[in-house]
C-alpha cells in the first residue's frame, strides 16, 4: 500500500490493490494531496458502515484529470473528492446541477451507471457548519465575507445567496475582483443588497458592525504572525465569526474575537460537513457525520 498513488497507478486492480485488505474504491484527487485529511475522514466513515473499501490519495498532475476519471470509473471506482488545483478542471468532466454550476467549483463526483456527476459540497458544508457551530440558520443572517475575492470566498458569497439571504458584505484587498461576482450573485438573487468594500474603506468598520456574521475566507491567518485580517474596530462581541482556516486552529481574528466574547468557530466544522455531504452522494441514506467528527476529534 502507499500513501500517495499516482495516474500510473490506475492501470489494474493488481497494481492498485498489492498489499492491501480490502478494493480502492474512492479517492481524493489534487496535487499535491499528500496532506488532505480526507481519508482519515472517509475511511473512519466506510469502515463504521461496513463497507468494504479503501479510500485513497491519488496525486493527479493538473491537464490529467478526465484521463484519471477515465480510469478510475474502468477500475469500478464509485467516485472521488477533489481538491487544489483541479475543482474547475474537473467541471469539463461531469454533468452538473444548477447549484453546484452556480458555486463555479466540483469538489465531489459520482460514477453513476450511465453518467459522471458533478457536486459542490463546499457550499452547503458551510451552510450546515454555521447552523452546527452557531444554532442558526445562514439565511437568517447578514453577512460579511472577508477576502471573498478568493475562490472560497466566492463560493462561500454564492451559497449565502443560494440559501436566500437579504445583504452581504464582500471586502477584498483589491476590490476590482469582486466585479464578476457581483454581477453573477446579482442575477442570483435580484433582490439582494450588496456592498463591496477594501480594507482601507472608511466604512468598513461601520459595515461590518451592522453584520450578524464575519467569515474569513482569505489565506490571511495561515502563516505564522500573520495579523489579524480586521481590525479591532470592526468587531463587537455579539459577532459570529467564522473562519474558514482550521490550522491553526485558533487564527490571529479568532483570538481577537475570543477576547472580545463572540461565538467563534474554524473550518474544521466546514471539512467535516462536506466531507459528509460527499459521502452521502456516494451512498445515499447514510449518516456518516458523528464517525467523521469523532475521526477529527470533534466528537
Ligand atoms: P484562491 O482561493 O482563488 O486561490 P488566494 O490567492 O488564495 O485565492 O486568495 C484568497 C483570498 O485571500 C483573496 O481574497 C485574496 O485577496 P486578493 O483577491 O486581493 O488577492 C486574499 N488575500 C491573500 N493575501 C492577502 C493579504 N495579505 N491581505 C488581504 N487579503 C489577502
Amino acid at each position: 500500500m502507499k500513501a500517495v498513488y499516482t495516474i500510473d497507478d490506475l492501470v489494474s486492480r493488481d497494481v492498485l490493490d498489492a498489499g492491501a485488505d480490502k478494493p480502492a474504491r474512492l479517492a481524493v484527487i489534487g496535487h499535491p494531496v499528500a496532506h488532505s485529511a480526507s481519508p482519515k475522514l472517509h475511511q473512519a466513515a466506510l469502515d463504521a458502515a461496513g463497507i468494504e473499501a479503501r479510500y485513497i490519495r491519488l496525486d493527479i498532475e493538473p491537464g490529467q484529470v478526465s484521463e484519471a476519471l477515465v480510469r478510475m470509473r474502468a477500475l469500478g471506482f464509485l467516485g472521488c473528492n477533489v481538491t487544489v488545483p483541479h475543482k474547475l478542471e474537473v467541471m469539463e468532466c461531469c454533468e452538473l446541477d444548477f447549484a453546484t454550476s452556480q458555486l463555479g467549483a466540483v469538489n465531489t463526483v459520482c460514477f453513476e451507471e450511465t453518467r459522471t456527476r458533478g457536486y459542490n459540497t463546499d457550499g452547503p458544508g458551510f451552510a450546515r457548519a454555521i447552523e452546527d457551530d452557531f444554532g442558526v440558520a445562514l439565511s437568517e443572517l447578514t453577512i460579511a465575507i472577508i477576502g471573498a475575492g478568493g475562490g472560497a470566498g466566492q463560493a462561500i458569497a454564492t451559497q449565502c445567496c443560494l440559501v436566500g439571504v437579504r445583504k452581504l458584505v464582500l471586502v477584498n484587498r483589491t476590490v476590482e475582483k469582486l466585479l464578476p461576482l457581483v454581477c453573477r450573485l446579482k442575477l442570483l438573487l435580484p433582490d439582494l443588497e450588496i456592498v463591496t468594500l477594501s480594507f482601507d474603506d472608511e466604512a468598513l468598520a461601520d459595515q461590518c458592525l451592522t453584520c450578524d456574521l464575519l467569515v474569513n475566507t482569505s489565506s490571511v491567518g495561515l502563516k505564522e504572525g500573520d495579523p489579524s485580517i480586521l481590525p479591532l474596530a470592526c468587531l463587537k462581541k455579539e459577532h459570529l465569526v467564522y473562519d474558514t482556516i482550521y490550522q491553526p486552529a485558533v487564527t490571529p481574528l479568532l483570538a481577537t474575537a475570543d477576547a472580545l466574547g463572540c461565538k467563534t468557530a474554524n473550518g474544521l466544522s466546514m471539512l467535516i460537513h462536506q466531507g459528509a455531504l460527499a459521502f452521502q452522494h456516494w451512498f445515499p441514506g447514510t449518516e456518516p457525520l458523528a464517525e467523521m467528527k469523532r475521526a477529527l476529534g470533534r466528537s
